[in-house]
């Protein structure tokens, strides 16, 4: 039919983490971000427009989801607005990797999905007009409409139209590895809305975290662009460790940590120790990504399996931004 698209985008994983929002309803970002898009994990979503259906109909692997499905009639509203229709749609998406196991599957989700969408709408927008559409859906999945190396920036206008990822470097100008420890597979505890929602109105460490997220933004750029490991390394568990430390000081505390997650962080320091390009950083949840140099893959997976309560390890590369796929 005319009004059917299909895109696929993958994952991304924050180096410099977003946390906190200046506007809830356009998921503004308090402090601006640098991520990395994954290769080997996707999502592929189909959407199909009918002029003269009037609701959503949503699948996600195979599923229908009533939480998921309210999200994705959201996204599509905004869509929808664009063009000026008011036409049902059937989505149905595909992730190729644990969608509750923590590993960003709204980032790959929603820009997939406002990518097909707007396809499936004959929308012509631009790059930076998907990330600010997927932004508003999920704010992390703005960054995952480009590969590689990618800064969102937190933006000053009220409307949001600058708050925006770009790109900062290919990923095949300095193809890094990313090896992913699961720890648990349990769904997670406290979502990343509300924990930073908990976490902006409780933690006394709010204002420290945004005053000093101008500098580690300019010290990552600089590593990136430099193509300087130890240097990213540092700054990237710094930030990792900053979140978690901003998020643990909310009342009651966020811990997203188990055992297992606290002893892959050790193993990967005393990999770095003895010389070994890695290092770690962890998201709203308890599983690790061991960000390191291809050369060391194998000696971060094989580390990271041998930690009691690893229940499995994937392995990534990095890759490109959200793109058409045949339908
Ligand atoms: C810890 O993008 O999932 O992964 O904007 O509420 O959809 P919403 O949150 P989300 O938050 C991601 C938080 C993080 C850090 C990051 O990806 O930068």
């Amino acid at each position: 039919g005319p009004f059917h698209a299909a895109s696929q985008a993958q994952p991304n994983i924050a180096l410099i983490k977003y946390w906190g929002k200046r506007d809830a309803a356009l998921n503004l970002p308090v402090v601006g971000s640098i991520s990395i898009t994954l290769d080997s994990l996707w999502t592929r979503t189909q959407v199909r427009f009918t002029p003269e259906q009037t609701y959503d109909r949503v699948s996600l692997n195979g599923r229908s989801d009533e939480a998921e499905a309210k999200r994705v009639t959201a996204c599509l509203n905004l869509l929808r607005e664009r063009a000026g229709v008011a036409w049902g749609a059937d989505v149905a998406s595909q992730n190729n990797f644990p969608t509750a196991a923590g590993l960003a599957s709204s980032a790959s989700g929603f820009a997939a999905l406002v990518h097909a969408g707007a396809n499936a709408l004959n929308l012509q927008l631009s790059d930076a007009e998907l990330s600010v559409l997927a932004r508003r859906c999920s704010g992390s999945a703005a960054r995952s409409i480009f590969g590689g190396y990618v800064e969102w920036a937190h933006g000053q206008r009220a409307d949001g139209t600058d708050s925006v990822a770009t790109p900062l470097l290919d990923a095949d100008a300095w193809p890094l590895r990313v090896a992913v420890a699961i720890t648990s597979t349990a769904a997670k505890q406290i979502g990343s809305s509300e924990g930073m929602n908990r976490t902006a109105r409780t933690s006394p460490y709010q204002s420290a975290w945004i005053d000093t997220q101008e500098a580690d933004l300019a010290t990552a750029r600089d590593a990136i662009h430099a193509r300087d490991f130890d240097a990213l390394a540092l700054i990237s568990e710094h930030s990792c460790l900053k979140m978690h430390a901003l998020a643990m000081a909310s009342q009651p505390g966020l811990l997203y940590w188990n055992g297992a997650t606290m002893e892959c962080m050790h193993r990967v320091r005393a990999l770095r120790q003895q010389g070994v390009p890695v290092f770690f950083t962890v998201d709203a949840g308890p599983q690790v990504k061991a960000v390191c140099a291809p050369s060391a893959i194998e000696q971060v997976k094989a580390a990271l399996r041998d930690v009691p309560g690893v229940l499995d390890v994937h392995d990534t590369g990095l890759g490109a931004g959200v793109r058409a796929i045949a339908k």
